[in-house]
């Protein structure tokens, strides 16, 4: 278990994606270069000013693996007082972002596109964000592969710091052994709490759209489970 005020665990490298380039549309690569400066946020090692990046100080969720974009894009449009950035490493899904932003306006949307784990430990200051989603992230189902789950205590670590008190961390997901580990490891740390009370999922977030991998899981039967934090200020 980790005191709230400990410091990080020694950093193993968790490595929860493997990079396979599918073909981007032509409007993606398009998009990759012409709103990278409007929307994108090139990945730098060393912490980033997010006033100066969005011009303003306001709230701040940072998404983790958006997919295409579609849970980010609502939200975003839905608060547009709130600043959402999107980490993903798959171009194609950040070029569908982009398109998106772009043809909705989302001028609170900004996209990086690099491992989330470096990006929580190197680029984002502490706390510096009100919100954390992390929706359907991939469960490596494989015990062997179970390392790279990104809900482990390691990470949570960084989400924690990344996190302001009173901030929320929403998950989802679609693989009932991952919706337990998850709820085991958030449940170890005294300054998350569960917003379900106890030893429960929460009910579907109604702002939470359903993805295109949500509907995969549905075509093949799957459940869902969602589950809310909020850290605490302890101390
Ligand atoms: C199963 S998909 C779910 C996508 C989306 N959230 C949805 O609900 O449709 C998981 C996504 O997380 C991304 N991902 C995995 N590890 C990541 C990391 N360390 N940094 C950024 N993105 C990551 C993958 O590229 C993939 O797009």
């Amino acid at each position: 278990m980790n005191a709230p005020d400990s410091p990080e665990r020694p950093h193993r490298r968790i490595r929860s994606f493997v990079l396979r380039e599918g073909r981007l549309t032509a409007a993606q690569e398009r998009a990759l270069s012409e709103l990278w400066p409007a929307f994108g946020i090139d990945y730098s090692p060393t912490p980033i000013d997010l006033d100066t990046v969005f011009g303003r100080s306001a709230d701040r969720l940072l998404e983790i693996g958006f997919g295409t974009g579609d849970a980010l894009a609502a939200y975003a449009s839905a608060h547009p007082d709130v600043d959402c950035i999107g980490a993903e490493v798959h171009r194609s899904g950040v070029g569908h972002l982009l398109l998106k932003a772009q043809a909705e306006n989302l001028r609170n949307v900004k996209v990086i596109c690099h491992d989330a784990v470096e990006v929580l430990e190197r680029q984002l200051p502490a706390g510096s964000l009100t919100a954390i989603h992390i929706f359907f992230p991939d469960p490596w189902p494989k015990k062997r592969h179970h390392k790279r789950r990104l809900i482990q205590p390691a990470l949570v670590d960084r989400l924690l710091r990344a996190l302001k008190p009173g901030g929320e961390l929403r998950l989802a997901t679609d693989w009932q052994p991952y919706a337990e580990h998850m709820l085991a490891v958030l449940q170890t740390f005294p300054a998350l709490k569960n917003l379900a009370g106890g030893n429960h999922y929460v009910d579907r977030h109604s702002e939470r759209p359903i993805t295109r991998f949500e509907r995969r899981g549905q075509r093949l039967g799957h459940g869902v489970w969602d589950l809310a934090f909020r850290k605490e200020s302890i101390g």
